[in-house]
């Protein structure tokens, strides 16, 4: 299994990170079996899985549960575990029941977004060994207060306002941080500015990693293809494809064959 600071070695050694997101026992064990470096439970768990508009439904059971599932999936992999809306913004005891429960699943680290108001958290956290990743850019808890789905630092102020925040996160001991939906030359500008690696979705090629979630990637949302995410394969095909052979092998009475049958 890979560690934080096997991510901060490849950003050196300029090798990129790859990191998708995983929500169930299944996915995991495939992935567990794949190359990739690192996986992020993340509370899009609420939008793919649950059908949810937003990622604000998500909460610290419903985390829990897909972390301890993604974690007996994957035991080889370094796995994320992301904090859910306002778990990390009430008081700081209720704030680390919170990192508590989801670090007990097993993840070995966990992210939150935004720098504003989180800064302490993050040292506390980081001086009591959890190891934290960063967001920034587009920050999808705060959907509503940026006005959509949107991308974000596009103006010359914002864009210092990003880095700053970068800054500051990589200051209170962030490993990483993730940059969301930011123009190429910002995402490039805080890379080559910061130590820890930066992981981007929708942020260019320049970032130290390339973060996707598994079922775009994978195309098996076909309705869903934003300008950042690549259809690498077109799962939803291939599995209907399964499905419909499947259903004419019954109707047509070829399945199950009598050596899928018992005597
Ligand atoms: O929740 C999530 O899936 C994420 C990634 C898109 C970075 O935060």
């Amino acid at each position: 299994m890979k560690t934080i600071f096997d991510f901060k070695k490849k950003k050196e050694s300029k090798q990129k990170i790859s990191m998708l997101t995983c929500y169930d026992h299944w996915s995991a064990k495939i992935l567990n079996k794949s190359s990739i470096d690192a996986i992020l439970v993340g509370d899009s768990v609420a939008m793919v899985m649950y059908g949810h508009q937003t990622t604000l439904p998500a909460t610290v059971e419903m985390m829990a549960y897909h972390c301890e599932a993604v974690c007996k999936g994957a035991p080889d992999k370094f796995i994320v575990g992301d904090l859910p809306f306002l778990s990390y913004r009430s008081s700081l005891e209720e704030n680390i029941k919170a990192v508590h429960r989801i670090m007990q699943t097993g993840v070995h680290a966990v992210k939150l977004e935004g720098a504003h108001g989180n800064l302490d958290f993050i040292s506390h956290l980081v001086q009591s060994g959890v190891p934290v990743m960063g967001h920034l850019g587009l920050t999808p808890q705060s959907v509503f207060q940026l006005g959509g789905f949107k991308v974000q630092g596009k103006s010359s102020e914002a864009q210092t306002e990003i880095l700053n925040q970068a800054l500051a996160l990589e200051k209170a001991g962030c490993f990483s941080i993730v940059l969301e939906c930011v123009p190429s030359n910002l995402a490039t500008l805080i890379t080559n500015k910061l130590a820890i690696p930066t992981i981007g979705i929708g942020a260019g090629a320049s970032t130290d990693g390339q973060i996707l979630v598994l079922q775009d990637m994978l195309g098996l949302n076909s309705d869903f293809k934003p300008k950042f995410v690549r259809h690498f394969i077109n799962g939803e095909k291939i599995l209907l494809e399964g499905i419909e052979f499947f259903h004419n092998e019954t109707i047509n009475q070829t399945f199950p064959s009598n050596k899928e049958s018992f005597e």
